[in-house]
């Protein structure tokens, strides 16, 4: 799909369809678009008015959220049809609306076998937003049908007309919306590949071959390497699989480099979960593909970050194993020594996360990182707290945190932050170790981030519990059911914007 933003006028745009977002009025009656209430008269806002006061009469369109209506051959409009997309409210009305706009016009006109199709949009912002929805939104899981008629039906040319804006800021707003989008649907097709298919070596070839298109470093540790290192909480969780683990760093270094900070992105790269000996319930266990989805977010917003140069040099660092049984699996009941130093008695060998994210995190401060945040499919327990609409954010540096929540919502994701003081601490106490894999029975997200703290401090860090928001059960109107690609956005803009204040 060819994704543009262009300045013609919209009554001129040849497409099988132009759509148009139409507000709720306070009555709850449709409000005309933007350019409608515009001072200078256009033919296709004449046009509008007509059939908008025609549905509005009808009762068949309000302007709620999402809601459309189509009408063929649109009067004054070179479309052949017009479809009109509720905006709700227009004072609430952001660049998150914009995107998820453009996603459901994607994902069901597509559907309908239309292959053109055009977007009025205000202003250059929500033009870039709606850039990453429509890409977004055209994703599909369904890379192993098999189904000869399944690409039969794709929108060719996705066309944003925003009216009268300057065309050198127009271009870049597309660019970086379109590389961000595609960075994370790359994401999104690690995470959907399944465990036989994706094991951390194939992990490894994904993350150089993107490495080595964008002229990014990738240096890769093997187990001998690991083993010489002293990763002993990494290797403890892999001893159980015949897949090999692999510990990736891919390297970005920005043309100038003005400042001292070395922005580290760590991600869980679990290929498989089963839980190890403390095995989980078969129910479900063909989920644990998207354990490495922390993984896929750092791959995928490295390739972004190559792409756009942010000014600070970032490394992407990922640890990356299976989580099987063997005869040679860990027990509970094991103590490892981690690169760290601490040991660390293994309760129980489904907390696998925190256990090679320990050895990347310590890995990541000694070469030079002076500012952390992971992303990892941590705990089950986050979708407890948090369900399906906000990664879990946790730190030891508010104002790290507070930079990330500002990327974050930039960027059109939603984190919360959940607290991580001394006196949870209590919860994580090994009578044979310096620390246990696993607190009680309550908090299970916060002992699991208190774990990860103990090998951050003192680097400032943000941990983000991604275990409720990096698949999807249900698809949405503007997103299919699987793999969402979570982190990718916030970790991009984090880069972009990053102020050198110490
Ligand atoms: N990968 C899981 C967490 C998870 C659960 C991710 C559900 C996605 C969906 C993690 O390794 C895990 O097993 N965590 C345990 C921790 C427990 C043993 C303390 C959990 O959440 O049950
Ligand atoms: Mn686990
Ligand atoms: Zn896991």
């Amino acid at each position: 799909m060819q994704v543009q933003i262009e300045t013609i006028s919209p009554e001129k745009t040849q497409a099988d369809a132009l759509a148009v977002i139409c507000f709720e009025a306070p009555d709850g009656q449709a409000q005309a678009p933007a350019v409608a209430s515009a001072s200078t008269p256009d033919p296709v806002v004449a046009a509008q008015s007509g059939w908008l006061a025609e549905l509005r009469s009808s009762g068949e369109f309000t302007g709620k959220l999402y809601e459309s209506a189509i009408l063929h051959r649109p009067e004054g409009v070179a479309a052949k049809r017009l479809v009109v997309i509720g905006g709700g409210k227009r004072e609430k009305f952001s660049s998150v609306e914009a995107r998820r706009i453009a996603g459901t016009l994607a994902r069901s006109l597509k559907s309908k076998g239309l292959r053109s199709v055009a977007l009025l949009i205000e202003d250059l912002d929500l033009a870039a937003a709606a850039t990453e929805g429509a890409i977004l939104g055209a994703w599909e899981a369904d890379k192993y049908k098999t189904d000869p008629k399944k690409n039969e039906k794709q929108i060719e040319s996705f066309t944003i007309v925003v009216p009268g804006a300057d065309p050198s800021g127009l271009q870049t707003a597309a660019e970086k919306g379109r590389i961000v989008a595609e960075a994370q649907n790359f994401t999104r097709d690690l995470v959907n590949e399944p465990p036989n298919r994706l094991t951390p070596a194939v992990l490894v070839d994904a993350a150089k071959g993107m490495a080595a298109e964008l002229g990014l470093q990738c240096d890769v540790l093997d187990q001998d390497a690991m083993t010489q290192l002293g990763m002993g909480a990494l290797l403890g969780v892999a001893q159980g699989s015949s897949n090999p683990p692999f510990l990736i760093a891919i390297k970005y270094a920005p043309p100038v480099n003005s400042g001292a900070d070395h922005l580290a992105l760590i991600g869980k790269g679990v290929t498989f979960d089963t839980g190890g000996i403390s095995i989980k319930p078969s129910e479900g266990m063909e989920k644990m593909k998207y354990d490495m989805a922390g993984a896929a977010a750092v791959i995928g917003a490295m390739q972004a970050i190559g792409h756009l140069k942010p000014a600070i040099p970032v490394t992407g660092y990922i640890p990356t194993v299976e989580n099987m049984l063997n005869g040679n699996a860990q027990r509970p009941g094991d103590i490892v020594t981690s690169l760290s130093g601490k040991t660390i008695e293994v309760l129980n060998t489904d907390a696998e996360g925190r256990l090679i994210l320990a050895d990347a995190i310590t890995y990541a401060n000694r070469n030079g990182a002076t500012h952390i945040v992971d992303a990892a499919t941590l705990t089950g327990a986050i979708g407890v707290a948090l369900g399906h609409y906000n990664m879990g954010a946790f730190t030891n540096d508010q104002p790290l945190l507070e930079s990330f929540m500002t990327a974050s919502r930039t960027a059109g994701e939603k984190a919360w932050q959940l607290p991580l003081e001394e006196e949870y601490k209590e919860y994580l106490k090994s009578a044979f170790a310096d620390l246990p894999n696993i607190g009680g029975r309550h908090g299970g997200s916060i002992t699991a981030a208190w774990f990860l703290k103990e090998f951050a401090d003192p680097t400032p860090w943000v941990h983000l519990d991604i275990a409720s928001t990096a698949w999807l059960d249900d698809g949405k109107a503007w997103m299919s059911k699987g793999p969402t690609g979570v982190a990718v956005r916030s970790f991009v803009q984090l880069a972009m914007d990053w102020k050198s204040a110490g």
